[in-house]
C-alpha cells in the first residue's frame, strides 16, 4: 500500500502543534466568534463553548489525528482503507472541504482587502468595499496565495509558514487586545462579555450555536484533521497536543473578544451586529480614532485576520489536494491545479454575490446560502461521518493511530463513538427547527 502522504512528516513537533494550531485558528476565532457571542448574549455564551470545544472537541480531533497516522493517506484514502465504500463518504466530505474553503476564501479576500485599503489609509464601510469588484480580485488573489503557499510542501509551505505567522499572530492578537482594554468603553464591554449566565445552560439555542462554532473553531468533520495526521510522527501523543491545540484556539477566540467589544462599546455599535462586525462596524470605528491610531490599529487588525485565515484556508486545500490524489495517482502539482480551478468555480458565484452583480438564488445571496449550507449544517454532517466512519468502521486503523491504550485515550474514542451518533442527530433536528422558526432557510419563507 503506498501512502499518499508519500511518507512526509512535520518536521517536528513543534512545527505539528503550530501547523495544527493554524488550520484552528481562523476566521473562526477573529471575525466569527466575536459575533457569535455578540449575537447570543456575551458572557451567556462562554460557558457552553468552553464545554463543547473541550468535552466534544478534542475527541474528535485526536480520533480525526489518529485515523490519519494509523494508515499514512488522507481522509478519502483513509476510508477507501475501511471498505469501498466507505470511500464515497470520503469524497463527500473532500467535496464538503471544498465547498468550504470556495466561500472561506471570499472572506479571506475580504480580509486581504481592508488590509489593503488600511495600508492606503482608508476604512471603507461593508457596502461601499463590495459594491464593485473588490469580492472577486481579492477572492482571486487569496486563492492564488492559499495554492502557492501549498504548492510548496507540507514542510516548506505549510509548517515553516505556520512557525512564522502563529506566533506572530499570537503577538499581534495580544498588543491589539491590550490597546482595547484601554478604550473608555472598556467597562460596558467586559460587563457584557463576561458575565456568565448559569441559566443559559439550560437554553438549547446557546448549546446549538456553541457546538456549532467549536466545531467551526476547531476545524472538525472535514477531513482536514486526518490528513495532517498522516504527517505526524510516530512518538507524539495525540491527547496532549489536540488538548495544546485546544488551548491556543480558545486563548485567541477569547483575545479576539478583548479587541472587538471595547472598541464595539466605545464607538456605540451593536455588538450583536452578526457577521458584519469585522468588516462594516470596526472600520467605522477605525475612522473615528483618527488618522494615526486608526490607521495602525486598522493594519495590524486586518492583518491578524489575514494571517488567521491563509493557515486555514491552506489546511483546507491541502486536505482537498490530497484526497484527490488518494483516487488518482496524479502529482501533488497536477492534483492543486485540478482543485484550484474547481475552487476558483465553486467560489465566484460567492464572490459575486457581494458585487455590483448582487447574485442571488431563492432571494438569498449565494454566499450567505453556501455559508448556511455548508458553514451550519455541512459541519454537523461531516462530524457524524467522520466520527461514526472512523471510530466505528475503523476503529483499528484509528487504535494503531492513537498509539496509547491509557485511560484518557480509551475515554476520548469512547466519547466519539457513543455521544457523537446521538448527539449530532439531536442537535441537527434542534437546528433545523430553529432555523425554520426563523425562516432562514429559502424553503421555508
Ligand atoms: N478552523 C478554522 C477557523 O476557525 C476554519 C477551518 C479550517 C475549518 N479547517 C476547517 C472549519 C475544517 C471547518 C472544518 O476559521
Amino acid at each position: 500500500m503506498t501512502s499518499s502522504s508519500g511518507g512526509v512528516k512535520f518536521g517536528s513537533k513543534a512545527g505539528f502543534i503550530l501547523a495544527t494550531a493554524g488550520s484552528a485558528v481562523g476566521l473562526g476565532n477573529i471575525w466569527r466568534f466575536p459575533f457569535v457571542v455578540g449575537e447570543n448574549g456575551g458572557g451567556v455564551f462562554l460557558l457552553p463553548y468552553l464545554i463543547s470545544v473541550t468535552a466534544i472537541g478534542i475527541p474528535i480531533m485526536v480520533v480525526e489525528m489518529a485515523a490519519g497516522r494509523g494508515s499514512g493517506k488522507g481522509i478519502v484514502g483513509t476510508f477507501a482503507a475501511f471498505s469501498k465504500r466507505a470511500k464515497w463518504l470520503g469524497l463527500l466530505v473532500a467535496l464538503g472541504s471544498l465547498v468550504l474553503l470556495s466561500y472561506y476564501l471570499v472572506v479571506t479576500g475580504w480580509s486581504l482587502g481592508y488590509l489593503a485599503f488600511g495600508l492606503a489609509g482608508r476604512h471603507p464601510g461593508f457596502d461601499d468595499f463590495t459594491e464593485g469588484a473588490n469580492s472577486i480580485l481579492f477572492f482571486l488573489a487569496s486563492a492564488g496565495i492559499t495554492t502557492l503557499i501549498v504548492s510548496l510542501g507540507v514542510r516548506g509551505g505549510i509548517e515553516a509558514l505556520s512557525k512564522i505567522l502563529m506566533p506572530g499572530l499570537l503577538l499581534l492578537v495580544v498588543g491589539l487586545a491590550i490597546y482595547g482594554l484601554t478604550l473608555p468603553g472598556r467597562d460596558e464591554a467586559l460587563k457584557f462579555y463576561l458575565t456568565p449566565d448559569p441559566s443559559a445552560l439550560a437554553n438549547p439555542t446557546v448549546w446549538i450555536r456553541a457546538l456549532g462554532q467549536a466545531f467551526f473553531s476547531l476545524g472538525v468533520g472535514m477531513g482536514v484533521l486526518t490528513t495532517y495526521g498522516a504527517y505526524i510522527s510516530r512518538g507524539t501523543n495525540l491527547v496532549k497536543s489536540s488538548a495544546v491545540v485546544v488551548a491556543i484556539d480558545i486563548v485567541i477566540a477569547f483575545l479576539a473578544g478583548f479587541v472587538i467589544f471595547p472598541i464595539a462599546f466605545t464607538f456605540g455599535s451593536e455588538p450583536g451586529s452578526g457577521p458584519q462586525l469585522a468588516f462594516d462596524t470596526l472600520p467605522r470605528a477605525f475612522e473615528s480614532l483618527g488618522p494615526a491610531v486608526g490607521y495602525i490599529v486598522a493594519v495590524l487588525f486586518y492583518l491578524a485576520l489575514l494571517v488567521a485565515a491563509l493557515t486555514s484556508a491552506v489546511s483546507l486545500l491541502e486536505t482537498v489536494a490530497v484526497g484527490l490524489r488518494d483516487v488518482r495517482g496524479i502529482s501533488r502539482r497536477v492534483s492543486l491545479g485540478i482543485v484550484l480551478a474547481l475552487l476558483l468555480m465553486l467560489g465566484m458565484p460567492s464572490a459575486l454575490s457581494y458585487s455590483g452583480l448582487g447574485l442571488e438564488v431563492a432571494g438569498r445571496r449565494v454566499f450567505d446560502v453556501v455559508d448556511t449550507a455548508v458553514g451550519t449544517f455541512g459541519l454537523p454532517i461531516g462530524v457524524f461521518i467522520t466520527g461514526v466512519t472512523l471510530s466505528w468502521l475503523g476503529s483499528s486503523i484509528v487504535s494503531r493511530g492513537l498509539e496509547s491504550r491509557a485511560r484518557i485515550s480509551l475515554l476520548v474514542v469512547w466519547v466519539v463513538r457513543w455521544m457523537v451518533p446521538f448527539l449530532i442527530p439531536i442537535l441537527f433536528a434542534a437546528m433545523l427547527f430553529d432555523s425554520l422558526r426563523h425562516r432562514i432557510i429559502p424553503l421555508a419563507g
